[in-house]
Order: C-alpha cells, then sequence, then structure tokens
C-alpha cells in the first residue's frame, strides 16, 4: 500500500472572501500533495501568484494545472534538501512574477515511527534532518536574501503536534520538528528588523500520504484513528483547515504576528488524560 498523491476532499472550500493576497507572490514547497497543494489552491483563489515546488514533478505539474493557468501558478522541480534547487526557485520566482512575499516551508517526510532510539542509525537521522530541518535553512536563506533589500516578507513553516507534545514514536521526525520550531523563532528574530515575519504552523493528524505510508493504513482506517484520538469531537481536520490557517499568517490580516506557532489540532496537546483515564479503568470502572 502506497500513496502518493491527495486529493482535496472538501466540497464547501474554498471558505470566506476572495482577494486576502491580492498582488502576492508565493512559494510552497512540497506542494504537489496534501497541505502543500491545498494552501496552493486558497492562495490562487485569494489572488495570489503561486510556485509550487516538489520532487514529484507529474503531479506537481498535473496540480499546477488543476489549479490555475501559467500567469497564475507554475510548478518548479526543487528536493529542498539541495541548496541549488532552492536557489533556484526562488530565482526562477522572481524572473517570472517579479518578487516573493511568501516563502511556505512545507515539504516534510516522516521516515518509520516506530524505530527505537536503540536502532536509530545515522542515515535514518540525516534523511529526515536534510528535507525537514536542513531544507527549512535553505528556504528560509534563500527567501531572506530577495526579501531583505524589500524589507518585507513572510516566511512559514509546517512544524506539526509533534514540535509540543512528546510520545514514544517518531524520534527523529520530532526531534526535526522541535528544530525547525527553533529556527522559525530564531530566524524571526535576526528578520525582524527588516519587517520580515517568520512564523510556524502545527497541525494535527491527517490522512495525507506522509501518514499513511509512515504508519502503512489506509485512509479509511486513519481517519477513525484520528477521530478517535482527537480532542474536537465532531470535525475530522483537512489540510483546508491547515490551509486556512497559512493564509492567516500569510496574510496582512497577521501584520503584527512574529515568531507565532499556530497549533490546529483542536486543543489536543492541551490535554493530557493518561491520569483521569487511569483513574476511571482503576477505581470507577471496576467498581461498576
Ligand atoms: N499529515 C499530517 O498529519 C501532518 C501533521 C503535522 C505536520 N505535517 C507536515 O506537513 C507537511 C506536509 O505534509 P503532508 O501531510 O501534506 O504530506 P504529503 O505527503 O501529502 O506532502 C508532502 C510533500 O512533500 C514532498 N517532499 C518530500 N520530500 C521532499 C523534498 N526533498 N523536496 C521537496 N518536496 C519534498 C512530497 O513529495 C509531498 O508532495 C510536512 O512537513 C509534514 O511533516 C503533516
Amino acid at each position: 500500500m502506497s500513496y502518493n498523491c491527495f486529493f482535496l476532499n472538501d466540497n464547501n472550500f474554498p471558505r470566506g472572501g476572495s482577494g486576502r493576497l491580492e498582488g502576492k507572490v508565493a512559494i510552497i514547497t512540497g506542494g504537489a500533495s496534501g497541505i502543500g497543494a491545498a494552501t496552493a489552491r486558497l492562495f490562487v483563489h485569494q489572488g495570489a501568484k503561486v510556485v509550487i515546488c516538489d520532487i514529484q514533478d507529474k503531479l506537481g505539474t498535473s496540480v499546477a494545472q488543476q489549479i490555475g493557468n501559467k500567469q497564475t501558478i507554475i510548478y518548479v522541480h526543487c528536493d529542498v534538501s539541495i541548496e541549488a534547487d532552492v536557489k533556484n526557485v526562488v530565482n526562477t520566482t522572481i524572473a517570472k512574477f517579479g518578487k516573493l512575499d511568501i516563502m511556505f516551508s512545507n515539504a516534510g517526510v516522516m521516515g518509520n515511527p516506530f524505530t527505537s532510539i536503540q536502532d536509530i542509525d545515522y542515515n535514518m537521522i540525516k534523511n529526515i534532518f536534510d528535507v525537514n530541518v536542513v531544507g527549512g535553512f535553505f528556504c528560509a536563506k534563500h527567501a531572506a536574501r530577495v526579501m531583505i533589500p524589500k524589507k518585507k516578507g513572510v516566511i512559514i513553516f509546517t512544524t506539526s503536534i509533534v514540535s509540543t507534545f512528546y510520545s514514544d514514536l517518531v524520534h527523529i521526525y520530532t526531534t526535526s520538528k522541535n528544530a525547525l520550531l527553533g529556527l522559525t523563532k530564531n530566524v524571526g528574530v535576526e528578520l525582524a528588523k527588516y519587517g520580515i515575519r517568520v512564523n510556524s504552523v502545527s497541525p494535527y493528524t491527517i490522512s495525507t500520504p506522509l501518514m499513511l505510508n509512515a504508519f502503512k493504513v489506509n485512509k479509511e482506517m486513519a481517519d477513525k484513528w484520528f477521530t478517535e484520538g482527537g480532542n474536537l469531537k465532531g470535525v475530522l481536520l483537512s489540510v483546508e483547515d491547515v490551509a486556512d490557517g497559512v493564509l492567516y499568517l500569510a496574510s496582512d490580516e497577521s501584520r503584527y504576528a512574529s515568531g507565532l506557532n499556530l497549533i490546529i489540532d483542536g486543543g489536543y496537546t492541551t490535554t493530557n488524560v493518561a491520569l483521569p483515564e487511569v483513574y476511571k479503568r482503576l477505581f470507577i470502572n471496576k467498581t461498576m
């Protein structure tokens, strides 16, 4: 079972009005699928010119064609772990659309979530860190290169709820997302003096290829898992919900937000139900 693309599933999307990104130019990494593709669709709807980049060239090209025409959205190959690729996508964006207002550094990989600390080796760490962390550095560096002279811009990273809660799974992924959170806040301080805002978005779980392939489950199984495990009942988090959060961070509506980690998790990371659940299991259910 292998998934390499994720289609939009919310018929009411895009929600709300339009024009919130009128005149802006954005790059979205990991834009061929999932959160990246949904955000590209929303950004174009909101008036932005968008460059999506990814390593899935066929899928990325077709997603761009589905979203708009070449005047509004293009696909460029970019492996974010290769600096020359990131430099090229920024330069291509400037050549095509004249500027860069928004860098959405979103591409990510998870690896095997179940690997014990005893079995982790250097290559496993390197493979995930090269994309999630090194890729984030390159995106920030090359966005800053063109944003600093203009004294404005927005950089957004996709972190995860694992940047704020911890478990016995996904050690490398969790560490990489914590590194990205550190990058968000540190670089945000340096770039603030140029009027550039740096924020991150941390979603709860969604049934995208990243999750389905890592946990070897299909969408139906994963949706059931995420619904039952979620804190907020009656809603299943979608890529479109995350895109709506990214839109806020990208638009002028968040003009004073920097160093913010926007957690979109239905309150999941505010809870720790272990003690009450064990109390119920040990002392209440037993006597019922
Ligand atoms: N799905 C979730 O539950 C969830 C939760 C929190 C955070 N995230 C994060 O969201 C981001 C997007 O993931 P998604 O859930 O939309 O998954 P996805 O699998 O739908 O999309 C990830 C995209 O990143 C691309 N990619 C992978 N390596 C790349 C590289 N080296 N260079 C460029 N592109 C590359 C993939 O080809 C893919 O198109 C990731 O950073 C992920 O860690 C996902």
